[in-house]
């Protein structure tokens, strides 16, 4: 939540920041600002709203600085307002500083800063950091690198969850950031280094990034970068290379980039494919089709499984539950990160906990983790922590927290509403979900055979799903750009794809969307079916099917209109719907990737029709990196 990104180098940092934030905007899009040192002054420029405005407030002004800061926010402390957006300023307005995070105890310094003479200006928590790093300079005219000292003192003071960047008029030639739980990357260029909260920020520019870790700070100068820990100590770091292009995080000539990412989800799956099962395989081999080493966390002990993620990732985790108890018969618990924190359920032994975080910097599940990390560790050994990330993003704080993940070869993702990621993280579980089942012998080599045969041929039907379906979904979407409320049923595998599709809509269309389990609608639900109300029911052949029907009659004899997701010319589907949306036939465990496909082109067309910002939603943000 919220994009910083710093500049210091040879070309005019403005441009340079303001492209920056355009591929961090999906982070937070309440306002926006940019601070550059030139002339001996800091100049500040910030707006409310989206980055446009900022661009057209900073249009035909020339400015040759050659070191910046710039942010686009997230609103958590203080109301959307130009006089809440950062870059913050110390009262000299020598100082500015831009932040991604919570300072958790703005409260006591600003009332300690208040007290010494410092006069705020806005009402977020960041607005702190300026005045204290100015204050903090004050004692140190005597070291050999004021600005750098001034900052790690001041962090040391903050608690919280931050990121962030700050430059100074009197030291024009020094670019600082530092991370505490929040991300925050450098790209080095040839005499000029950048900082972002992401990679997309970079890439146009270098692949040759490092990510800082918790407890660090760096000093950026055109000469290069030193990098100290919050103690003072001098850390040797270098970047890694990137194998990101810029193409990459284009829209590529759709419209938007959650189209986009629609569309990318064969690829997906294939890369899916290729990292996770062994191309050869075969029913008559010993050894095991999946070519994950998950060996150090996995053994024949194991007894539990609990899975903690938020949003779109916990659908998928309740997939991966049906997955792993159906396929390698374990007992598995799905847990919303944000409530695990709070009320953990008691321990159990021979517990594998996997956090399944697309981004790799959500707070919640990170903290959620290191909660489980912490309670186990100095325990039995039965009891001690293992730990696994499900993450389109292997190098992010998630990255840095567990031993070992499954990276989802996802490719970036822009749009704020998940869809490829989701994929994959459907795809990671089949994977984790067989290896278990093969481990443990709960299936028979000749059944595991035939589910990699059915996974491979998952690219090419979602591709007939988007070829056949995409144009008549379009159409449809038209009928439903007034709908107040929708309802999604779904059974057995299916029920967490009702969940996803439910989210997907209200999230970028702003209609109201209820996923549920078909046969709980009659415990009460049904009472909000009427003609005004549509229900789209994810019918797919298999063990549940005749129940989804049914469920689905019971939503049509009160008057609903009727959505089916269903198999492909099935005569008792087009009996009972009044619109299909029909998907290439598929066996039932597999059923998911396909029956989100048409789901997520229906929330998509809807939310395009109402002319609403499909990538990046009213009050959301794609990387939600604050509890
Ligand atoms: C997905 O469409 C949502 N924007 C959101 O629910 C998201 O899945 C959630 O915030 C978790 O994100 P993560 O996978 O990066 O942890």
């Amino acid at each position: 939540m919220c994009g910083i990104v710093g500049y210091i180098g040879v070309r005019a940092a403005s441009d340079i920041l303001l492209a920056g934030l355009e591929k961090l905007e999906y982070r937070g899009y309440d306002s926006a600002g940019i601070a550059t040192v030139r002339d001996g002054d800091v100049h500040c420029v910030r707006a409310k709203g989206k980055l446009h405005n900022l661009r057209d407030k900073m249009a035909g002004i020339e400015n040759p600085a050659r070191l910046g800061i710039g942010h686009t926010r997230w609103a958590t402390h203080g109301k959307p307002e130009e006089y809440n957006a950062h870059p913050h300023m110390d009262v000299a307005r020598r100082v500015a500083v831009v932040q991604n995070g919570i300072i958790e105890n703005y409260r006591e310094l600003r009332e300690e800063l208040k007290s010494k003479g410092h006069e705020f200006r806005s009402e977020t928590d960041t607005e702190v950091i300026p005045h204290l790093i100015a204050e903090c300079l004050t004692k140190l005219g005597d070291s050999p690198s004021p600005f750098l000292d001034a900052v790690r003192e001041a962090v040391n003071h903050l608690q919280g969850a931050f990121a962030i960047a700050a430059i100074n008029a009197d030291y024009p030639d020094e670019l600082i950031v530092a991370r505490q739980q929040a991300p925050l990357a450098i790209g080095f260029g040839q005499g000029e280094f950048f900082c972002a909260s992401d990679t997309p920020a970079l890439v146009p520019h270098t692949n040759a990034v490092l990510n800082l870790e918790n407890g660090e700070l760096a000093k950026l100068t055109p000469l290069g970068i030193e990098v100290y820990n919050f103690a003072g100590d001098r850390l040797k770091k270098h970047p890694r290379t990137l194998d990101w292009n810029p193409i990459q995080v284009e829209k590529q000539g759709f419209k938007h980039f959650m189209l986009k990412e629609i569309y990318e989800q064969p690829g997906v799956v294939r890369a899916c494919l290729e990292a996770y099962l062994d191309e050869k395989w075969s029913a008559a081999d010993t050894t095991s089709p999946v070519k994950l080493d998950l060996s150090s966390i996995l053994d024949e002990n194991l007894e539990h499984v609990q899975i903690l993620a938020c949003g779109t990732s916990w659908h998928a985790a309740l997939v991966g539950k049906y997955l792993i108890e159906q396929l390698a018969e374990i007992p598995t618990m799905v847990q919303y990160a944000s409530e695990f924190r709070y009320a953990p359920a008691p321990l159990t032994a021979n517990t594998l906990t996997v956090g399944v975080t697309q981004s790799g910097e959500t707070a919640d599940t990170l903290a959620a983790l290191e909660m489980e990390k912490e309670r186990r560790t100095g325990k039995p050994p039965e009891f001690q922590p293992r730990l696994l990330g499900i993450t389109n993003r292997p190098e992010s704080s998630l990255g840095l927290l567990v031993p070992q993940t499954i990276d989802l070869h996802a490719g970036m993702e822009i749009g704020v509403a998940a869809t490829k990621t989701f994929i994959a993280q459907l795809m990671a579980f089949y994977a984790l979900a067989l290896e278990l089942a093969y481990r443990r012998k709960t299936i028979a080599p000749i059944r595991l055979e035939e589910i990699i045969a059915g996974l491979r041929q998952l690219p090419s039907q979602i591709e007939q799903i988007l070829e056949s379906q995409e144009r008549y979904i379009e159409e449809l979407a038209h009928e439903f750009s007034e709908t107040q409320d929708f309802i999604f049923l779904g059974r057995g595998i299916n029920f967490p794809i009702a969940l996803e599709g439910a989210l997907k809509l209200k999230e970028i269309s702003y209609i109201h969307a209820e996923g549920y389990p078909a046969g709980e609608m009659k415990h009460g639900p049904i009472a909000l079916l009427d003609a005004k109300v549509p229900v789209v029911a994810i019918a797919m052949q298999g063990s549940v099917y005749d129940k989804v029907l049914s469920n689905a009659q019971e939503a049509k004899a009160r008057d609903s209109r009727l959505i089916g997701v269903t198999p492909m010319d099935d005569p008792e589907a087009e009996e009972t719907f009044d619109d299909l949306l029909p998907v290439p036939p598929v066996e039932e465990l597999l059923s998911p990737i396909l029956a989100v496909i048409p789901l997520q082109l229906l929330a998509y067309h809807i939310a395009a029709r109402r002319g609403l910002d499909v990538d990046q939603p009213r009050n959301l943000a794609k990387s939600v990196t604050v509890e």
